[in-house]
């Protein structure tokens, strides 16, 4: 496996109990993000009635096809390019999720915003976001350790950074996505799940 996230491999499966949940026969997930596509292949390879599309920038989209091919089951499409700095509007519709793991705290703050527009766009009624990842409440940090991380974040680029939980959650809802909930994951992480309402 290439570009392979030691991280990725210890939550992939607390994240597919939650996603499991969540997700119906012959449901469409779009994945933003996927990285090294250890996610994409994990879920797809565990829930083959599910069909998954993953995507990233273009310089990621090498070693995330490279994978895909070598590990990927038939349920799970070789993965588009989807850049929150210039995203496609020509991307499939109607889809029941929009998953994105890790992606809002290394993207700047206008490309989270994106990120919830876009996904409130394609995603069909009822449908589900879910972002995984460490956020901040009522200002604080939930641990010392994410505290740390998000120096770390800070210094490698300044624009990136742990968020906050009701900057995301105004967002949504401004987009007419409602937080069903809020999971608690191990590694003092996060999964926030939104449902679109009519
Ligand atoms: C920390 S990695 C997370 C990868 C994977 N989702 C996981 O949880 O292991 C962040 C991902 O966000 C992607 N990313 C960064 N900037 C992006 C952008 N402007 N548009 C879309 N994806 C972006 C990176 O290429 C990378 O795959």
């Amino acid at each position: 496996m290439q570009g392979f996230s030691p991280a990725a491999d210890n939550n992939k499966s607390a994240i597919l109990s939650i996603l499991s949940h969540y997700l119906s026969v012959g449901d469409h997930v779009f994945e933003i993000g996927s990285g090294s596509g250890q996610h994409a292949i994990h879920m797809s390879a565990s829930l083959p009635e599910i069909q998954w599309q993953p995507s990233d920038r273009a310089i990621n989209l090498p070693t995330l096809s490279s994978n895909i091919l070598e590990y990927g089951p038939p349920n799970l499409r070789p993965p588009i390019e989807l850049d929150l700095d210039k995203p496609s509007r020509a991307i499939p519709s109607a889809v029941q999720c929009v998953y994105a793991a890790n992606v809002m705290h290394i993207v700047r703050e206008a490309l989270g915003a994106e990120l919830i527009s876009w996904a409130a766009e394609r995603l069909d009624e009822r449908g589900y976001l879910i972002l995984y990842g460490p956020y901040r409440y009522a200002g604080e940090f939930t641990t010392e350790s994410n505290k740390n991380f998000d120096e770390w974040l800070k210094k490698r680029d300044s624009e990136s950074g742990i968020r906050d939980f009701e900057w995301v959650i105004k967002l949504a809802a401004e987009r007419a996505l409602t937080l069903v909930k809020d999971h608690a994951m191990p590694a003092n992480n996060q999964c926030l799940v939104f449902q679109k309402t009519a």
